[in-house]
């Protein structure tokens, strides 16, 4: 299977929300990334449910849902009911990720984590065998345009090797500054799942952009 891509609705123009939903639908992506911000887990705040449920009125693509908020478990079952397919949820803001990952599951969601740039892999270790997403962050959560940080190539290799040494199935995916120069290198290393916000969507020709990393 090939890498599967999932465009970053924060970088959608949303004054013309549906035109830009359908566009991803006619493309070649996988998934819908959707980042939810609360402003004090992340210094920003993106949008909420209204604009979630609008989001999936239109999608015709399992919505990835990654929460950048403090007290994720709070919303577990909201973002089900929502309709999210997949639900990640910070390493950072998780107390009882165990449980949070329990609660994800029985609201029949895939439950993902994700890890800041600071946050080593070997945190994880003892959640492999419950995961089933590791969302690495290679730019610090909260906007969208930022540079990505190359540090993140030895993360997914670290991710890789472990993975392969328990024979887990847990995804990669890499989050923040992903364009068509690293993709192929974070795909060598061992990312399956690529999300692009800034560079789909500020594209002339955002399909074909999808297109171009579909085809690596
Ligand atoms: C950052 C978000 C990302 C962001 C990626 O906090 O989690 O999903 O939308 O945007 P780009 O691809 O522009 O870095
Ligand atoms: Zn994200």
């Amino acid at each position: 299977m090939g890498v599967l891509i999932a465009p970053s609705i924060l970088a959608a123009d949303f004054g013309n929300l549906q035109r830009d939903v359908e566009m991803v639908n006619a493309s070649q992506a996988d998934w819908f990334h959707i980042d939810i911000m609360d402003g004090v887990f992340v210094p920003n705040i993106s949008f909420g449910f209204p604009v979630l449920q609008s989001i999936r009125k239109h999608a015709q693509k399992p919505l990835d849902v990654h929460l950048m908020i403090v007290q994720p478990e709070r919303y577990v079952q909201a973002f089900a009911d929502a309709g999210a397919a997949v639900l990640t949820v910070h390493l950072e803001a998780s107390t009882h990720l165990h449980r949070t990952f329990q609660e994800i599951k029985k609201a029949g969601m895939q439950a993902g984590v994700a890890l800041n740039p600071h946050s080593p892999v070997h945190l994880l270790e003892d959640m492999l065998p419950e995961t089933d997403l590791i969302c690495l962050m290679s730019v610090n959560p909260g906007f969208g345009g930022q540079k990505f940080i190359e540090g993140t190539y030895r993360k997914i290799e670290q991710l890789a090797a472990m993975r392969a040494a328990g024979g887990y199935q847990f995804k990669i995916e890499i989050d923040g500054g992903v364009n068509q120069q690293n993709a192929p290198l974070l795909q060598a290393a061992g990312a399956d799942v690529l999300v692009a916000g800034n560079f789909v969507f500020s594209a002339n020709d955002p399909v074909a952009t999808i297109a171009g990393l579909k085809a690596l």
